[in-house]
């Protein structure tokens, strides 16, 4: 699956970041947390389901092992935000007083992760990071910091890499965007 232009359900996507780019990124993403955050026995809490390719490239360029535990909060639905957030999969009890890492595959309105942060500050931990792979600022309507950043994107809509469009297109090693 490595073609310059790819159909997922309706729409045609072209190719925007290929695998080396995105590993290039997130070697220099996990060398700044490892600096940050090794002997801090930090927690990871990747979210499902966009965050899994990027999760698991990070966890393999880490210098230290840590622990993982994936969380579910869902916003979207189609290319659209709905603005509302669900939550499927909350933080474990475990992030209690630790140093927690959020791993997010995109941070696009900003919407999801704002509910996401006040979900762990309930957990009171010692510390929360950010790490997401992709980031809009475009259409970012919140104003939390985000500590580490694969890659800063236009405002349009992105699969491969784990994220999906209507659930589809997540498994592209490469990262593609819409043609419109
Ligand atoms: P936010 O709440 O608007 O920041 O949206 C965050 C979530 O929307 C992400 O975790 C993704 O699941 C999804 N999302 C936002 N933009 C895109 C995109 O370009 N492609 C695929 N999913 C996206
Ligand atoms: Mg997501």
């Amino acid at each position: 699956m490595n073609d310059k232009s790819i159909v997922v359900n309706d729409k045609r996507f072209k190719l925007f970041m290929t695998e080396a780019e995105i590993l290039h990124e997130v070697q220099r993403v996990a060398d700044e947390i490892s600096r940050d955050l090794k002997g801090e026995n930090p927690i990871f809490c990747p979210t499902l389901t966009g965050a899994f390719m990027f999760m698991s490239d990070l966890a393999k360029a880490l210098d230290f092992d840590a622990m993982v535990q994936f969380v579910k909060f869902a916003s979207y639905s189609g290319m659209a935000s709905t603005g509302k957030v669900r939550n499927d999969l909350i933080f474990s009890e475990k992030c209690r007083g630790r140093h927690v890492v959020i791993v997010e595959d995109i941070v696009d309105t900003g919407i999801t992760m704002d509910y996401m942060l006040q979900e762990i500050a309930k957990l009171e931990p010692a510390s929360v990071r950010i790490a997401s792979f992709l980031f809009k600022p475009d259409s970012f309507r919140k104003n939390f910091k985000i500590d580490y950043i694969g890659r800063t994107i236009p405002n349009h809509f992105i699969v491969g890499y784990g994220l999906d469009y209507d659930d589809y297109g997540r498994f592209y090693r490469d990262l593609y965007i819409s043609e419109q």
